[in-house]
């Protein structure tokens, strides 16, 4: 079977609605740690995908997974050791205070019930996003990521705050106090929302800004807008499905950065290394009060099975030291990246930390104007086609995203960046330029 009669067989079963990630679909067959195989046999460095936190099929949690799948199977509402053991473990690594933890299976599962305890504890109903964020697709999640529907269909009950991109905002490291700049325009927002006749529930915070583009903020400014938003009774949830789990370094949590306690913490994608698992934490009284009215079951969500991923998944982070991995090879890796970014004009800015980092691609540096999603996409298919996978984000498509596995090492940098540099050469190239 060829991979062009496959895609044709995937297109027609699953619909249209599905994408690739690259001109030509790639079908991979194996994987372990950063690396990944396709049907031909070629080997890619995987500088993309944050789901295998661990790396590819570790044996570690591909055996926790095989004993209790060749073990029991059941349900949260059966009394097991390994449920109770995880959600032990996630709390551990939450701040004193947040000691509850909710299973569910998606970071989509995880925001919307995150919002409906908000709106349930507050009484209030609006909430706050950054434009360009997303935090899921369940029919209220949806809502709350602006990267994904028109502007003229935001609810009235919405304030969407401008992101604090230092690079392409309208304030920037050249201004003295960006954050406070921004700051004022959340609170434009805030009060718009007032206005509307909403108080907020909940501000979902996106700690690196994901969808924009991997961003480091103005160190003043998330505190600020969690202080604002309590202020006006809102709680504050931390989307942490991607910055979570050491991806921004030793620390486990992207809000830790910001000297952020959040209400609730949501996390997914990293959790089961692959495997569907995804968190709720929050506080008891929190908790408690959500509880006298509503009971809560998710068939699937911290079953057994996934609990044992779940701490599997903890266990190799700890044991392997990945956290440390992830501050010493991502600052390495930042450091590389900023000298690919003196070599090529069409970079525009390298932001990020840990092994999370963007690059903003411009089609020139002056005018910072950015290169279409298309575009991005094609100059990904470069990289694939020098031997490394990495993605697309950005407000307009235009930040190619390199977020790897924890696992990542320096030599697998130095392979990173080279192809990354042999792919811009190609796409300058072929655009007319050098
Ligand atoms: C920040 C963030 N929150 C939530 C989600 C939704 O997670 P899921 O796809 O598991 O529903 C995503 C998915 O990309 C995400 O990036």
């Amino acid at each position: 079977m060829t991979g062009r009669t496959l895609a044709e067989r995937r297109s027609k079963v699953l619909g249209p609605a599905y994408e690739h990630f690259f001109d030509e679909p790639l079908h991979l067959v194996r994987g372990e740690g950063v690396w990944l195989w396709d049907k031909a046999g070629r080997k890619y460095l995987d500088c993309y995908n944050n789901v295998p936190s661990t790396g590819h099929c570790h044996p570690d949690v591909v055996e926790a997974l095989s004993n209790q799948a060749a073990t029991l199977n059941t349900n949260t509402r059966y009394l097991h050791e390994a449920i109770v053991e995880f959600g032990e473990m996630i709390t551990a690594k939450l701040p004193e205070g947040l000691d509850v933890c909710m299973l569910v299976c998606t970071g989509t599962e995880a925001n919307d019930l995150a919002v409906q305890i908000a709106r349930h504890v507050t009484g209030n109903y609006g909430a706050v996003v950054s434009e360009a964020s997303y935090h899921g697709n369940s029919d209220l999640v949806l809502k709350l990521s602006t990267d994904v529907y028109p502007v003229e269909e935001r609810p009235d009950w919405l304030a969407v705050t401008e992101p604090p991109n230092l690079y392409r905002g309208p304030f920037t490291r050249a201004d003295d106090g960006p954050g406070a700049g921004y700051m004022e325009l959340a609170r434009r927002e805030l009060d718009a929302l007032g206005a509307r006749g909403h108080a907020p529930a909940a501000l979902l915070l996106e700690p690196m800004w994901e969808s924009n583009g991997p961003m480091v903020a103005p160190a003043d400014y998330p505190k600020a807008l969690c202080d604002e938003v309590r202020a006006r009774g809102g709680l504050i949830i931390s989307d942490e499905v991607q910055a979570g789990y050491c991806r921004t370094g030793k620390n486990w949590w992207g809000f830790q950065h910001y000297d952020i306690i959040p209400d609730i913490v949501t996390c997914g994608k990293p959790m089961g290394a692959g495997h569907p698992l995804a968190m709720v934490a929050t506080r008891r009284d929190i908790a408690e009060k959500f509880a006298r009215k509503y009971s809560y079951f998710n068939t699937f969500a911290g079953n057994p099975v996934s609990a044992q991923v779940g701490k599997a998944v903890i266990e190799v982070i700890d044991g392997e030291k990945l956290g440390e991995n992830c501050e010493n090879t991502g600052n390495y890796f930042n450091a590389e990246l900023a000298k690919l970014q003196e070599k090529h004009d069409l970079i525009g800015d390298v932001q990020g930390r840990g092994l999370f980092y963007g690059i903003d691609l411009v089609t020139d540096p002056a005018s910072k104007t950015p290169f279409t999603r298309d575009e991005i996409r094609h100059l990904g298919s470069l990289i694939v086609d020098e031997g490394v996978i990495t993605g697309t984000c950005g407000r307009y498509g235009q930040v190619l995203k390199l977020r790897p596995p924890l696992v990542f090492s320096r030599e697998h940098a130095d392979i990173a960046v080279a192809a990354i540099d042999r792919g811009l050469t190609r796409f300058a190239a072929e655009r007319g330029g050098s």
